[in-house]
């Protein structure tokens, strides 16, 4: 089992970053200069990912548009001296192949996946859900790959998270076999705090392999009415063994409002360029606040 190809959902609605999400697509929205789905196909490139297939849907043409040649503006670049910036512009255009398709209704993370089918043609795959942004040494979703391709079954990337937040998660319940790593017994979306089986939650990485379109077109509108990838691999479960795997690193939530700017603060502390302003801005602000 090689895997080659990732699929980016990016079709959503982003409804919890309302309002800016109305007329600009969550996926690009800056972290530091540059947009989150920016990060998540460098993952994916940096795990050895050749081809990404970008589901899309209405009012996401920036995507396309930042991922595409801009020879005005490498002309205007080149033309001033800019050479930096139009290295920079230049390797966004050549970074992977990306193609695209589009969901026309966004009836949920598994419809859009289900979008994948012919793209893939037959083979494994890595999902990458441009919510999570995973800084980490190893790619986040490399380490589920290496799961993957040695024991041959789809992986979920998981973390464990405080038992108060279980609800906002799919949850699995698995057997433990070694350390971070469990077969998955029974999976469950969105359970209520007192009924998740653990709090071992989703995070937005897998490896699925193709028998997941079958149960993708089995299942029945779940949460929100919508066809929940969650449900689909719960249908897969009797007849495939699944793995889900505790991915190193750290992980930023960028698909909610507070993840979204403690990822920009914790992200330029790490370029070399803002650090100590930042850190001194940081402290002086700390300052000011009275304790509580
Ligand atoms: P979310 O459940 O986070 O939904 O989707 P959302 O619409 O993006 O955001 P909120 O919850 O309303 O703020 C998880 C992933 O599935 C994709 C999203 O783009 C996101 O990457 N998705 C979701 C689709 O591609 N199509 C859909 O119909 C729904």
């Amino acid at each position: 089992m090689r895997i080659r190809k990732a699929v980016i959902p990016a079709a959503g609605l982003g409804t919890r970053m309302l309002p800016i999400t109305k007329s600009m697509p969550k996926e690009m929205l800056p972290i530091v200069d540059k947009p989150v789905i920016h990060y998540v196909v460098e993952e994916a490139v940096k795990a050895g990912i050749d081809d990404i297939l970008i589901i899309t849907g209405k009012g996401k043409r920036a995507i396309e548009d930042y991922f595409d040649r801009s020879f005005e503006l490498e002309f205007y670049l080149r033309e001033k001296g800019k050479l930096e910036e139009l290295k920079q512009i230049e390797e966004i255009g050549e970074m992977v192949d990306i193609y695209y398709v589009r969901q026309k209704k966004p009836l949920g993370l598994g419809d859009a996946i289900l979008h994948a089918e012919k793209h893939v043609n037959g083979g494994p795959f890595a999902v990458l859900l441009g919510d999570d942004i995973i800084v980490s040494q190893k790619p986040g979703i490399k380490q589920l790959i290496d799961v993957a391709e040695k024991r041959k079954v789809p992986v979920i990337g998981v973390e464990s998270v405080p038992r108060e937040l279980v609800n906002k998660y799919g949850i699995v319940d698995g057997e433990p076999i070694e350390e971070g790593l469990y077969i998955v017994r029974h999976l469950v979306e969105k359970p209520s705090i007192q009924e998740a089986p653990s709090n071992v939650a989703i995070i937005g990485r897998y490896i699925l392999t193709p028998e997941i379109f079958d149960a993708l077109r089995e299942t029945p509108p779940g949460r929100g009415g919508e066809i929940q990838l969650t449900d689909a691999l719960q249908i897969l479960l009797p007849s495939q063994e699944i793995f889900a795997k505790e991915i190193k690193g750290e992980r930023y939530d960028v698909g909610s409002k507070l993840g979204f700017v403690i990822a920009n603060l914790k992200l330029s502390l790490q370029r070399g360029e803002m650090r100590n302003e930042m850190l001194g801005f940081l402290k002086s602000i700390l300052r000011e606040i009275p304790d509580e």
